[in-house]
C-alpha cells in the first residue's frame, strides 16, 4: 500500500454503515459488519471504501449532524472496531476513507450547547450569530423541502444562528481561528487511527461574506489548502475528496495547483449520463465534458451515478430539471428538494441492458468511479421511507428473513416488490455467472488491467451517429475505443479509417475485425483495445 497516487485509478465503494451488515444483532449495521464483508468487497474488486459518518450523533441527518468529533457512535461500535476494520481492509488491499464534516455540527454538540447559553460563553464564537435574519440574503437554501431560511432564532441564545442545511445543524464559524485549528485536530485524530483520507462534506460553505452567495469563497479555499498542506506534510498517501455540488468551472479551484483536493466528485456529469440514456443521444455527455477544464496531473475526478443523497438536479437548467423529473420521477414521492430519491435499478426500469450501459459509461469515462452499495446487484429503494432514507435500506445479502442483514428486526423497513431481497441478493448473484454482480466485477477487473482508464486523455471519435457515444481512452501504449449505443434500436456507425483493424473486444475476449461500418445492438457497449500505440 505504498503508492501515493493510488486514488487515480481506483474504484471506490460507498457504504452506509447502518445499512450494510449488522454483526451484533441489534438490527443496525456496524463497523464489525463491514469488516466481516471485506472478502465480498475484495471479490467485487474495489480499492477504497468510503464509510458514511460514524460520529456520535442524534441522527437527524444520518450522522452528518456530529455531536462529538472524537468518537464512534455506540450503534456502530468503538474506535477499536474502526481500527479492526482498517486492519482487515488493508490486509485485503482495500483502503478506508470517512466523512469529515467541517461545515457544521449537531445542535446537540456540547460546543453549541455552551454557545447558546449566553453571549460570553467560551464557545459562542464557534458559531455564526446575528440579531437579524437579513444577513447573507444571496445564499441559497439547500434543503428547500424542509427549510425556509438559513437563519433560525434561538430562544436561549437570544439571537439567530446560521445553518446551510437542517436547522438542527448550526454552521461552525470558520472566521474563528480556534475553529480552524480544532478541525485540523479532528483530521489528525482520525489519520492517527489509520484512516486513509476524507470525503470532505459540504466543502463550499465554510465561510460567509455579505454580498456573495457564500459558496466557494477565497477564504474557504485558503483554509482547505491549509488542511491539504497539513496532510501532505504529515500523512502522505492519504487523500481529500471534495463534495462540492458545483459547475465544473467552480469545482476546478478545489484542485488548486495540485495543492488543495486530490479528488472531487463530478456532479454535473452524473445527471447528464441519465439524460443521454433517456434521450438516446450523446449530446449532454459531450457538452459537459467540454465544460470540464483540465485538472492538475496528480488530481482526479470521482465519477458516480448514485449516492446516499437524492440524485441532485442542481447542476442542470430549470428546463432540464423539469424534463428529468418527468422522465425519471413521474410519481411525486420520488422527488426531493431539487432531485430524485431513487436508486439506480428502479431509475432504469430494472432494465439490465441500461443498467450495464450506465455502469460501462461510468467505468470508461475519465475519473475514478464510485459505486453506491447495493447498486452492483441492482437493489431497489423504498419510497415509503422518509426523505433520503428510501435509498439507504439494508444491504440484501441473501434470501433469508431480513435479507441476511441482521438476525433481529432491522432498524427500518426493507425494499419491497420486484427488487426486494428474495429476488435481488448477493448470494444468488455470486452463484450465477451471468448476474449483474459478475458483469460489474468483470468491468472493474478490466479497468484495473488497463492503464488507459486511469489516464486523463479522452478523445471523441466522429462516427456520424449522435446516438452512439464513441471515444478513445489512451495512456502510454494502452489504447481503448469505447462505443456505447444509447438507444433501444440497432445503430450503425462509420468506423474512421485509422480504427479499421483487428481489435480485442475486452469484455468477450474475442478479436473483432473492424471494417468501414459496425452495427451495435440496442444499449450495447464495446470496449475495444486497439493495437499498440494506435
Ligand atoms: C452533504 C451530504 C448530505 C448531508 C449534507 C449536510 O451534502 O451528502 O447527506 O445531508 O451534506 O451535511
Amino acid at each position: 500500500m505504498k503508492d501515493d497516487f493510488w486514488y487515480k485509478n481506483a474504484v471506490f465503494y460507498e457504504v452506509a454503515v447502518r445499512a450494510f451488515k449488522d454483526s451484533n444483532g441489534d438490527g443496525r449495521g456496524d463497523l464489525r459488519g463491514i469488516a466481516e464483508k471485506i472478502d465480498y468487497l475484495q471479490i467485487l474488486g474495489v480499492d477504497c471504501v468510503w464509510i458514511m459518518p460514524i460520529y456520535p450523533s442524534p441522527l437527524k441527518d444520518d450522522g452528518y449532524d456530529v455531536a462529538d468529533y472524537y468518537g464512534v457512535d455506540r450503534a456502530y461500535g468503538s474506535l477499536d472496531d474502526l481500527k479492526g476494520l482498517i486492519e482487515a481492509a488493508h490486509s485485503h488491499g482495500i483502503r478506508i476513507i470517512m466523512d469529515l464534516v467541517l461545515n457544521h455540527t449537531s445542535d446537540e454538540h456540547p460546543w453549541f450547547q455552551s454557545a447558546r447559553s449566553n453571549r460570553s460563553a467560551p464557545y459562542r464564537d464557534y458559531y455564526v450569530w446575528s440579531d437579524t435574519d437579513q444577513k447573507y440574503k444571496d445564499a441559497r437554501i439547500v434543503f428547500v423541502d424542509t427549510e425556509s431560511s438559513n437563519w433560525t432564532w434561538d430562544e436561549q441564545a437570544g439571537q439567530y444562528y446560521w445553518h446551510r442545511f437542517y436547522s438542527s445543524q448550526p454552521d461552525l464559524n470558520f472566521d474563528n481561528p480556534k475553529v480552524q485549528d480544532e478541525m485540523l485536530n479532528v483530521a489528525r485524530f482520525w489519520l492517527d487511527i489509520g484512516i486513509d483520507g476524507f470525503r470532505v462534506d459540504a466543502a463550499p460553505y465554510l465561510f460567509e461574506r455579505e454580498g456573495t452567495i457564500c459558496e466557494n469563497l477565497p477564504e474557504t479555499h485558503a483554509y482547505l489548502k491549509r488542511l491539504r498542506s497539513f496532510i501532505h506534510e504529515h500523512y502522505p498517501g492519504r487523500i481529500l475528496l471534495c463534495e462540492a455540488n458545483q459547475w465544473p468551472e467552480d469545482v476546478r479551484p478545489y484542485f488548486g495547483d495540485g495543492d488543495e483536493f486530490h479528488m472531487a466528485f463530478h456532479f454535473p456529469l452524473m445527471p447528464r449520463i441519465f439524460m443521454a440514456l433517456r434521450r438516446g443521444e450523446v449530446g449532454p455527455i459531450r457538452w459537459v465534458m467540454q465544460q470540464t477544464p483540465p485538472i492538475p496531473p496528480d488530481c482526479q475526478w470521482c465519477t458516480f451515478l448514485r449516492n446516499h443523497d437524492e440524485l441532485t438536479l442542481e447542476m442542470v437548467t430549470e428546463e432540464e430539471r423539469e424534463w428529468m423529473w418527468k422522465e425519471y420521477a413521474p410519481d411525486l414521492r420520488m422527488r426531493l428538494n431539487l432531485g430524485i430519491r431513487r436508486r439506480l435499478a428502479p431509475l432504469l426500469d430494472n432494465d439490465r441492458r441500461r443498467i450495464e450501459l450506465a455502469k460501462s459509461l461510468l467505468f470508461t469515462l475519465p475519473g475514478a468511479p464510485i459505486i453506491y452499495y447495493g447498486d452492483e446487484i441492482g437493489m431497489g429503494d423504498n419510497l415509503d421511507l422518509f426523505d433520503r432514507n428510501g435509498v439507504r435500506t439494508p444491504m440484501q445479502w441473501d434470501s433469508s428473513p431480513n435479507a441476511g442483514f441482521t438476525t433481529e428486526s432491522p432498524y427500518t423497513e426493507l425494499v419491497k416488490g420486484d427488487l426486494a431481497f428474495r429476488n435481488v441478493n448477493v448470494t444468488a448473484q455470486l452463484r450465477d455467472p451471468h448476474s449483474l454482480f459478475h458483469t460489474i466485477q468483470k468491468m472493474i477487473a478490466l479497468r484495473r488491467r488497463h492503464a488507459a482508464f486511469g489516464g486523463s486523455s479522452m478523445e471523441w471519435v466522429e462516427i456520424g451517429n449522435p446516438t452512439v457515444a464513441a471515444f478513445v481512452r489512451k495512456n502510454g501504449d494502452d489504447v481503448v475505443l469505447v462505443l456505447s449505443n444509447l438507444s433501444h434500436d440497432v445503430q450503425s456507425v462509420v468506423v474512421p479509417p485509422q480504427y479499421r483493424e483487428d481489435c480485442l473486444d475486452l469484455l468477450s475476449s474475442c478479436v473483432v475485425s473492424l471494417g468501414a461500418e459496425l452495427e451495435l445492438r440496442p444499449y450495447s457497449y464495446l470496449w475495444l483495445q486497439l493495437p499498440n500505440g494506435e
